[in-house]
């Protein structure tokens, strides 16, 4: 089927952006896009004005229109600690404390939408960094979506144990990060000074069939440990 001089425009910006140009690069101005395609300003203006509503442009008054950067960078991708770590150039490890099958309770059955007496497995690790310790992490998970997992190795990634065993990836989260400080307990596992300050994220993780699996409650120090988040602004 013969394609529209619109249609051979589009395909034409969108393998320049994708494959010829880099990020941040400036395109064709809209006269040269014009007359190459032998069609009009406004024809032009509309496919880079869908470009920019995709985000894979941006415009800047006066200077054109430029590639824009990928949208999604690590930082608001739902990552494990170990995947944190290693994106720093450093190497994760993981200290067991506690392995073991417990009632869910109130506040963790609620996360979980299990009952609150139903079993969960608790984990508590202190995770290191270049054997360094970063963060004291208690994870608890429905015991009925992991059966035998305290039979497995729990000194490493967790996130590849789910999803090696048991086929369980997770795909999303709901967050919450505020400031905290460190009881002594806390501050002698971290090698700090008892009152530090810390991060205490909380973390709700859900499967590929949205359901709710793991339950986190991690401190990391706060002298060693930043959150970076992008942040995007919503088209209008
Ligand atoms: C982060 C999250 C935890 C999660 C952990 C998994 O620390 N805050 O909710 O359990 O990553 O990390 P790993 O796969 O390295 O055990």
């Amino acid at each position: 089927m013969a394609r529209t001089k619109r249609e051979l425009l589009q395909n034409h910006l969108g393998r320049l952006i994708e494959y010829e140009l880099a990020p941040h690069d400036r395109l064709p101005t809209e006269r040269d896009l014009a007359e190459e395609f032998a069609v009009s300003r406004m024809t032009v203006r509309q496919a880079l004005e869908r470009l920019e509503q995709e985000r894979r442009v941006y415009r800047v008054q006066g200077a054109g229109t430029f590639v824009a950067p990928p949208a999604i960078t690590k930082s608001i991708e739902l990552t494990s600690f170990s995947d944190d770590m290693r994106s720093r150039g450093l190497r994760p490890g993981s200290r067991l404390r506690v392995a073991e099958d417990i009632p869910a309770g109130a506040e963790i059955g609620f996360a979980l939408g299990i009952s609150p007496s139903a079993p969960v497995v608790h984990i508590e690790r202190v995770r290191t960094a270049d054997g360094e310790p970063m963060c004291l992490e208690h994870t608890y998970l429905a015991g009925a979506t992991v059966p035998g997992l305290l039979d497995e190795p729990l000194d490493g990634s967790l996130y590849d144990v789910l999803r090696e065993r048991y086929r369980i990836t997770l795909v999303r989260a709901e967050q919450t990060i505020r400031a905290t400080v460190l009881d002594q307990g806390a501050a002698d596992l971290l090698a700090v000074p008892a009152f530090s300050p810390a991060l205490l994220v909380e973390r709700t993780a859900f499967d590929q069939r949205d359901r709710p699996v793991e339950r986190a409650v991690s401190t990391y120090r706060g002298d060693r440990y930043s959150y970076q988040i992008a942040l995007v602004r919503p088209t209008a």
